[in-house]
C-alpha cells in the first residue's frame, strides 16, 4: 500500500540519518579488514621485514612493540612519536621515556618503504605501529590477534604531553594506575601490558638505583632477590656513568614471549620498580592478578590480545581526521621536495581533531 511504503522509506530513512548521525558522534570505529582491498598484503609486508631485521636484531621485536605503546599514550595511536623536529614540530622523540631509549625508528622506514612500494598512499603510519606489535608478538611467539586497522596519521606531536603520559620505572603503584586510567586502561590492562616486559632489554640507568640506594635509602631494593641484586650490580656498577649497559627485562626466557615475567616478579626478580611492584606492593590488587598469570599463561595470552586491541584504540584518529603520511617521521606538508599540500580537509580537522 502507498501510505505504507511511504512510511517505510521515512523510517528507513530515519535510521539510516540515525545511525550516520551514532557513526559520526561516537568513538571511531577501526577493522581488520580495513585494507581488504586497497592493501591485502600489508600484514605479510610487515611481517617479511620484521622476520628480515630479528634474524640479526632479535631486540626489535621488543623495540617496536614499546613505540607502539609510547605512540598510543601520547594523544592515541596517531603515529605522533614518529614526528622529527622541524620548524613545526617538537617532536616526541626526545620526552624523558624516549630520548636515547626508543630504538626502531629506521626500521619502521623500512616497513613504510616496502608497504609504499605495494600500495602507495594508503596505509597509515599508525596502522604500520599497531601491525608491527602484533606481528612482534607472534614472532616471539606470543599470542596473534587480528589488529583493527583504519588510524590515520596526526599533523602534530606533543612533547609536553609525552612527558606527562610515559610512566616512569621509578613510578609506585598509584602512579602508575593513574597513568593507565587517564588512558582508560583498567588495573588488570596495567598488569597484562606490563607483561610486554617479558622481551626486550632495559639499561641500567632505569633501575641503578634499586640497586644501591632505593629511594634515598642509601641501601637495595629490600623487595630485589640477593642473588639477582649480586648478578645486577656486576653489569651495572655504581660509577655514576650513563648506566647505558643492558640487561634482560625478563631473566629467565629473554626473548621468548611468555608468562615467566610474572614467575620472576614471585621470586623478586622483576628488573624494575615499575614490574616488581605489582607483586611487592602489601596488600595490592594486582597480586591475585599476577598468580593468576602466573598459573595460567593462555589466561595471560587472552587478556594481552584484548589489553593490546585496547591500547590500540586510544584516540585514534579515522575518516578524514589526519592524514595517511607519505613519510612517517614527517606530516606530508613538510615533506622535503614534494609539491602536493595537504588537502584542506585533513589540515583543518587533524587541527581541530588531534587532542
Ligand atoms: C607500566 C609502565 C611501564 C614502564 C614504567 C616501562 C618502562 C620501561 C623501561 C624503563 C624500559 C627500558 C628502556 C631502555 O632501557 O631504553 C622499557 C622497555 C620495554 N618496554 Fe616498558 N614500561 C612500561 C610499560 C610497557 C608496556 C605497556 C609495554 C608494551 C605492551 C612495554 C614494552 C616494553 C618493551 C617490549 C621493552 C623493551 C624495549 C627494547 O628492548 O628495546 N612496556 N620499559
Ligand atoms: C630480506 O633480506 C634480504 C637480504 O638482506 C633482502 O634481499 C630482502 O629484500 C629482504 N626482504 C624484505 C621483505 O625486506
Ligand atoms: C629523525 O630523527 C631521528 C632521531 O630522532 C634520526 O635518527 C632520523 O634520521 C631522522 N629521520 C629523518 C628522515 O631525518
Ligand atoms: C637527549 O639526549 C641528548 C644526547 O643524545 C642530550 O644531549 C639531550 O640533552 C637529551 N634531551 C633530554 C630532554 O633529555
Ligand atoms: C600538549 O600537551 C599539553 C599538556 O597536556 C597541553 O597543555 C597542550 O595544550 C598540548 N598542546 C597541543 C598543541 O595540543
Ligand atoms: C576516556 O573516556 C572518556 C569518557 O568516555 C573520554 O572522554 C576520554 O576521551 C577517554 N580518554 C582517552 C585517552 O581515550
Ligand atoms: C620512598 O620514600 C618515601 C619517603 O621518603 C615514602 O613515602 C615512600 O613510600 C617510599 N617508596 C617506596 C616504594 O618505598
Ligand atoms: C658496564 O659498563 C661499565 C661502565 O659503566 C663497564 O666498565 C663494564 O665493563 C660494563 N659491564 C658489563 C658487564 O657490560
Ligand atoms: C586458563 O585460561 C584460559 C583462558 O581464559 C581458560 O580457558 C582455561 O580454562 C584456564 N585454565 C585453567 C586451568 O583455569
Amino acid at each position: 500500500m502507498k501510505c505504507c511504503d511511504t512510511m517505510k522509506v521515512a523510517l528507513w530513512c530515519v535510521v539510516v540519518v540515525l545511525i550516520g548521525a551514532l557513526s559520526f558522534s561516537s568513538e571511531a570505529q577501526l577493522d581488520p579488514s580495513f585494507y581488504r582491498n586497497t592493501c591485502p598484503k600489508v600484514h605479510s609486508i610487515v611481517r617479511e621485514v620484521l622476520r628480515n631485521v630479528s634474524k640479526t636484531d632479535p631486540r626489535i621485536l621488543a623495540s617496536l612493540m614499546r613505540v607502539h605503546f609510547h605512540d598510543c599514550f601520547v594523544q592515541g595511536c596517531d603515529a605522533s612519536i614518529l614526528l622529527n623536529n622541524t620548524d613545526t614540530i617538537v617532536s616526541e622523540q626526545q620526552a624523558f621515556g624516549n630520548n636515547n631509549s626508543i630504538r626502531g625508528l629506521d626500521v619502521v622506514n623500512q616497513i613504510k618503504t616496502a608497504v609504499e612500494n605495494a600500495c602507495p598512499g594508503v596505509v597509515s603510519c599508525a596502522d604500520i605501529l599497531a601491525l608491527a606489535a602484533e606481528i612482534s608478538s607472534v614472532l616471539a611467539h606470543g599470542p596473534d590477534w587480528k589488529v583493527p586497522l583504519g588510524r590515520r596519521d596526526s599533523l602534530t606531536a606533543n612533547l609536553t604531553l609525552a612527558n606527562e603520559n610515559l610512566p616512569a620505572p621509578n613510578f609506585p603503584l598509584d602512579r602508575l594506575k593513574s597513568a593507565f586510567s587517564k588512558q582508560n586502561l583498567t588495573v588488570t590492562d596495567l598488569v597484562t601490558l606490563s607483561g610486554g616486559h617479558t622481551i626486550g632489554r632495559s639499561q641500567c640507568r632505569f633501575f641503578v638505583d634499586r640497586l644501591y640506594n632505593f629511594n634515598g635509602t642509601g641501601s637495595p631494593d629490600p623487595t630485589l632477590n640477593p642473588t639477582f641484586l649480586q648478578v645486577l650490580q656486576a653489569i651495572c656498577p655504581n660509577d655514576g656513568g650513563a648506566g647505558t649497559n643492558l640487561t634482560n627485562l625478563d631473566v629467565s626466557t629473554p626473548d621468548t614471549f611468555d608468562n615467566k615475567y610474572y614467575s620472576n616478579l614471585q621470586s623478586g626478580k622483576g628488573l624494575l620498580q615499575s614490574d616488581q611492584e605489582l607483586f611487592s606492593t602489601l596488600g595490592a590488587e594486582t597480586i591475585p592478578i599476577v598468580n593468576n598469570f602466573i598459573n595460567n599463561q593462555s589466561l595471560f595470552f587472552e587478556n594481552f590480545k584484548a589489553s593490546m586491541i585496547k591500547m590500540g584504540n586510544i584516540g585514534v584518529l579515522t575518516g578524514s581526521r589526519g592524514e595517511i603520511r607519505r613519510q612517517c617521521n614527517f606530516v606530508n606538508s613538510n615533506s622535503l621536495g614534494l609539491a602536493i599540500p595537504a588537502t584542506k580537509d585533513s589540515s583543518e580537522d587533524g587541527v581541530v581533531s588531534s587532542i
